[in-house]
């Protein structure tokens, strides 16, 4: 084989075009995958996921050595924010992360490729370096894992330094006396915890008439009450028309989206958060007769195979939430069927996270989808405040529920609200994945004192036989 010739590309190096290029070297094929920036990893690693996190952690460690700590009669005199440390733990973890995909690529002999990657003949791909050198790869199969990028505004133009999208919200140089926020899906709320603890005036505008679209319904009222303690501003039901740059700050000017008067609010830096959009620029689909659908997502069937034989695509790029695990599944699945064997992803058991204080964790079907598709339920529901481990560490506040299937009690969906809430969602995942019983989940013994035991209890709620309540 000349060493251009692959038996898998992929195009894109985020977790779900790395992860799928290691499976399919696992599994003895060899790959290269190709990346047009400098560093691996794709938004995740370098300026979504990762440095995301990194920064509510600091931030969360901050507002509680602040606010929190004296409860446990920890005192704190003299706190002061060195936000330039801050930044440099974030960047030091995403430096030291991306590396770590190099050396998995050296360890499973994955040919990295720096440049942009597009649909060639069949059966090629075509990259162009920075010189703007082209070269051809021949390959077998092809997997387009080129992910997403940040929705805008009509007449908001994003300049990453007053008005910003993710990308610019994480590397700020200093708190903003006041942030406005468009949006209050995962990443505006986010960030919006990230300066809001760490000093920020935070005004959240959202055009829905609820906060975290897509989330149980019940969740989203309780978790806006709470964001509201931390003295965040909401203004839902509120459409931006425009933005306007000053000599210091931001005028946004905004109305009802059922009509009414227009207002306008200063801002020192507006974060636009209202959605990514698949990115698919240069990819060559049109020509290579790739299929999209109206939202300029690429077409794939159960194989993740596109309307082109041999050519795939994962993650963001195709339907379905746009999260890094779930792009991490397909990938594996779409390397697996590629080598012949059968794989799938279970769309059904797919948590979502939202990692703000409180942290909101859901996965399965809200109450509202299984209202409105007639499914007969029951449910149980079980406080923070009620559990002995969320007292000793005072996060009492939030709830778990979990929804039932009246007739076989098998779990449907499990909605909680509170701290850490994103690591115990994963025994629910696995619940909903193994097709276990809001029983089997009541009967199943869990460690005292933990917060998981809040999920035991509104197991056992499901059956009217909490314990602690
Ligand atoms: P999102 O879809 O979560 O939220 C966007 C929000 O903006 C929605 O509430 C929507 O109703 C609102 N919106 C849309 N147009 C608007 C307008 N004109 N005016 C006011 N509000 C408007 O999108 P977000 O937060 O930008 O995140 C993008 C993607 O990144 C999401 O798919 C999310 O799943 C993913 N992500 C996941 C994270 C996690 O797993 N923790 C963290 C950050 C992002």
């Amino acid at each position: 084989m000349s060493e251009n010739n692959f038996d898998v590309v992929v195009i894109g190096s985020g977790p779900g075009g790395y992860v799928a290029a290691i499976r399919a070297a696992q599994l003895g094929l060899k790959t290269a995958c190709v990346e047009k920036d400098p560093t691996l990893g794709g938004t995740c690693l370098n300026v979504g996921c990762i440095p995301s996190k990194a920064l509510l952690q600091a931030s969360e460690e901050y507002a509680h050595a602040d606010k929190a700590l004296k409860r446990h009669g920890v005192m704190v005199e003299n706190l002061q924010l060195d936000l330039l440390t801050m930044m440099g733990h974030k960047d030091k973890v995403v430096s030291d992360l991306t590396k770590g995909i190099l050396h998995l690529f050296d360890k499973n002999d994955i040919t990295h490729i720096t440049g942009s990657g597009a649909l060639g003949a069949t059966g090629e791909v075509v990259v162009t370096d920075d010189s703007g050198a082209e070269s051809t790869l021949l390959s077998k199969a092809t997997i387009i894992a080129t992910g997403s990028e940040s929705a805008s505004l009509p007449g908001i133009e994003i300049d990453e330094k007053r008005i910003v999208s993710s990308t610019g919200a994480l590397a700020l140089e200093e708190v903003p006396g006041h942030l406005a926020v468009i949006g209050a899906g995962y990443i505006g709320l986010e960030m919006a915890s990230v300066w809001g603890r760490l000093g920020a005036k935070i005004t959240v505008i959202e055009f829905l008439d609820r906060i975290v679209p897509g989330m149980d319904g019940e969740l989203a009222t309780n978790f806006q009450k709470m964001l509201r303690r931390q003295k965040m501003k909401f203004k839902l039901s509120t459409k931006v028309t425009g933005a306007e740059l000053g000599e210091s700050g931001v005028a946004l000017t905004m109305e009802p989206v059922d009509g009414g008067g227009a207002e306008t609010l200063d801002a020192d830096i507006v974060l636009v958060a209202v959605g990514r959009k698949p990115y698919t620029q240069g990819l060559g689909l049109e020509q290579a007769g790739v299929k999209t659908d109206g939202g300029g997502r690429i077409e794939v069937n159960e194989h993740f195979e596109t309307s082109v034989a041999g050519v795939y695509a994962i993650g963001d790029v195709i339907a379905g939430p746009m999260l890094a695990h779930k792009a991490e599944d397909e990938g594996v699945a779409a390397a697996e069927i590629i080598a012949g064997q059968k794989s799938h992803v279970n769309y059904d058991a797919i948590p979502g996270v939202v990692y703000t204080h409180p942290e909101l964790a859901s996965v399965g079907q809200t109450e509202e989808q299984l209202k409105e598709t007639g499914i007969d339920y029951t449910a149980g529901s079980f406080p923070f405040i009620a559990n002995g481990r969320a007292r000793a560490m005072s996060a009492t506040d939030g709830f778990v529920k979990v929804l039932a299937d009246a007739k076989s009690d098998r779990i449907l969906g499990v909605h909680i609200m509170g701290a850490d809430a994103g690591t115990i969602i994963a025994e629910a995942v696995l619940a909903i994945e193994l097709g276990a019983s809001a029983k089997d989940l009541a009967r199943t013994c869990h460690a005292h004192p933990t917060l998981n035991e809040a999920l035991k209890e509104a197991a056992l709620d499901v059956d009217e036989r909490a314990i602690h309540v």
